[in-house]
């Protein structure tokens, strides 16, 4: 197991376009582990892999509840509704958060470890972090689309509507 290095904002890895999954081996199935590992070091919620270098279209969630660590291969928005303001934060633009407008409830087709195709509907902070981590995908940071930057008194007055504070994806 390795844990390896997020990149920033800035680097042009993080603007490009990821390609899909093909194969669903052994090597796989050790990216997603090193992607775990990656994640849990940061203390973030969430990790596309081009943040670690590698162009391909795969994400790790773990929000710290009963499901573990979720992993969504080759994952794509089919289906967006509604519309919510909420603070975001990146691993790979550190110490900034800001408040983005996106949709507030979206479903999701992706294949999981083996390849196996599923759909899930997502609200709340899983449905935040799957938009998060599919724009990665894309070449695609917050930062892009952010309302505000949000600064740590400003968040402090806010606290009700904020995000739990270790939302970093
Ligand atoms: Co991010």
């Amino acid at each position: 197991m390795s844990r390896k290095k997020i990149l920033h904002i800035g680097d042009p890895l993080l603007r490009a376009v990821s390609h899909p999954v093909k194969k669903f081996d052994l090597r796989l199935a050790m990216i997603v582990r090193d992607m775990g590992e990656t994640m849990y070091g940061a203390d973030g919620i969430g990790l596309a892999a081009p943040q670690i270098g590698l162009m391909r279209r795969l994400i790790v969630i773990d929000l710290y509840d009963e499901e573990g660590l979720r992993v969504f291969v080759n994952p794509d928005i089919i289906k967006a509704e509604g519309e919510v303001s909420l603070t975001e934060g990146c691993l790979s633009v550190p110490g900034r958060r800001g408040c983005v407008t996106r949709p507030e409830l979206v479903t999701v087709r992706y294949q999981d470890i083996k390849g196996n195709v599923h759909e899930l509907s997502a609200e709340g902070l899983l449905a935040r972090a799957l938009q998060h981590e599919i724009d990665h995908l894309n070449g695609v940071l917050y930062v892009d689309l952010m309302d505000y930057e949000v600064f740590e008194e400003e968040e402090e007055e806010e606290e009700e509507e904020a995000l739990p504070q270790a939302s970093e994806a």
